[in-house]
């Protein structure tokens, strides 16, 4: 598509296999699309896409550099990162440019926890006590009063690198192992259920939100495992959940696009976990996109490019979940019900991420998990009994490493 017969043109930032969607939603308005990209996916994006740059490496700063790069190939109307590693350098370019995004402000506190505690506990947004630190045996005495806690790197995904310690000495151990590296957040251990909100925000106004119901592993590390989206809060929780999201936006200084933000319900209230100025993973976007009716990546766009968004939809019309189950550790043996469980007609979509010979180490993070499901119901119970059924159904069998 030239120029001229376009409605502009969209810079992507990253679009690896879950962003795929952004390029179709693009193309359905009309948009040109460049993008950034890294190497292994390249060939693959460059077939559909008006021009490409191929990132030098998966850090931050590479990702910056390749969509400063693009942009000296010619301004784009709208720039619209994919995931973690990509937010930095489009919302560089965004702010350089004066075009939309969540800021650059929200999206440098995004990309980085410690960050998130400091913005927020001078915000009064409830959230774990912590301490930040490159020698974790150096406070010892800050934890031995708060265990359990959770050790964590500043600045990654995936629940990589987040460890539950339950008492002094396996802190300790934990302290040997980290300290003298990168600088860790150490916080306390919150409890209560974990939920995630979405939104997509237009202008520092929420259009559209979502609460979904997460699950993740048992301790030591938290791997999420099944994602509930359209969940219905009781009123009272509810109300209060909304008035918590509004104020992280408010601290953040959140303008537009999508926002993934994750608290846990502990007893005095919500209580803050994280938030991301990004696009979240593990089928977010297509649950979403099942329970409201409505392409998450095509509202997405239209942020990025200033184009206008119809009506917000008014609730769910389905229900959805998504199932990223994690096998025990060892090396993997087998993978049983993978054929009944794309028979069941709540199914949307399912496969394997690993094969037998695989190893699950003994700690494992989210690229550990054996596979992916997405199932939908026209009710909350239909799509709570399909996901029991997947559950029940496909199952990894490993050995001892
Ligand atoms: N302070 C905490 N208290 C309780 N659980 C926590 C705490 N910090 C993290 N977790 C658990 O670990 C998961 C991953 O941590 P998070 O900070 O979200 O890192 P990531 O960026 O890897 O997702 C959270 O979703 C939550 O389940
Ligand atoms: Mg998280």
């Amino acid at each position: 598509m030239s120029r001229a017969e376009s409605q502009g043109e969209l810079l992507l930032v990253g679009v690896g296999m879950m962003g795929q969607p952004y390029v179709t939603a693009a193309r359905r308005l009309g948009l040109r699309v460049r993008a950034v990209e890294g190497a292994a996916r390249a060939a693959h994006v460059a077939e559909q896409v008006d021009g490409l740059v191929v990132s030098r490496g998966t850090h931050d700063e590479l990702w910056a550099e390749g969509a400063w790069a693009a942009a000296g190939q010619g301004r784009p109307d709208g720039v619209l990162p994919f995931t973690e590693w990509n937010v930095t350098g489009a919302a560089l370019l965004q702010d350089r440019l004066g075009l939309p995004g969540p800021s650059l402000h929200a999206a440098t506190v995004s990309r980085n926890k410690a960050l998130q505690r400091g913005l927020f506990a001078a915000a009064g947004i409830r959230q774990p006590e912590y301490v930040v630190t490159d020698d974790p045996a150096a406070v010892r005495d800050w934890v031995a009063t708060r265990l359990p806690v959770v050790v964590k790197p500043l600045s990654s995904a995936g629940s990589a690198g987040v460890e539950l310690v339950a008492d002094l000495d396996a802190f300790l151990d934990v302290a040997a192992r980290r300290g003298g590296r990168a600088p860790v957040l150490v916080e306390t251990a919150v409890e209560g259920p974990e939920y995630s909100w979405e939104a997509l925000v237009s202008d520092g106004r929420v259009w559209l939100a979502n609460t979904t119901a997460k699950e993740t592993t048992e301790a030591p590390s938290f791997v999420e495992v099944a994602h509930r989206t359209g969940v219905r809060l009781d009123a009272g929780t509810a109300a209060q959940a909304d008035e918590f999201c509004a104020a992280v936006l408010e601290a953040l200084g959140m303008r537009s696009g999508v926002v993934h933000l994750e608290y846990r319900l502990a007893a005095d209230g919500p209580t803050l976990m994280e938030v991301a100025v990004r696009t979240p993973g593990d089928y977010l976007m297509d649950l979403l996109g099942l329970t409201y009716g409505i392409d998450w990546f095509e509202m997405a766009v239209r942020l990025a490019m200033s184009m206008p968004l119809p009506e917000p939809p008014t609730g769910p019309v389905g229900y959805a979940a998504s199932y990223l189950p994690v096998a025990p550790p060892g090396v993997v043996v087998a993978v049983d019900g993978l054929d009944e469980v794309r028979a069941h007609p709540s199914v949307v979509t399912a496969g394997l991420w690993k094969q037998p010979g695989d190893v699950v180490p003994p700690t494992p993070s989210s690229a550990d998990r054996f596979g992916h499901v997405v199932v939908r119901a026209d009710t909350p119970e239909g799509r709570d009994e399909a996901l029991e059924f997947v559950r029940r159904t496909l199952v990894a069998r490993t050995r001892p490493a």
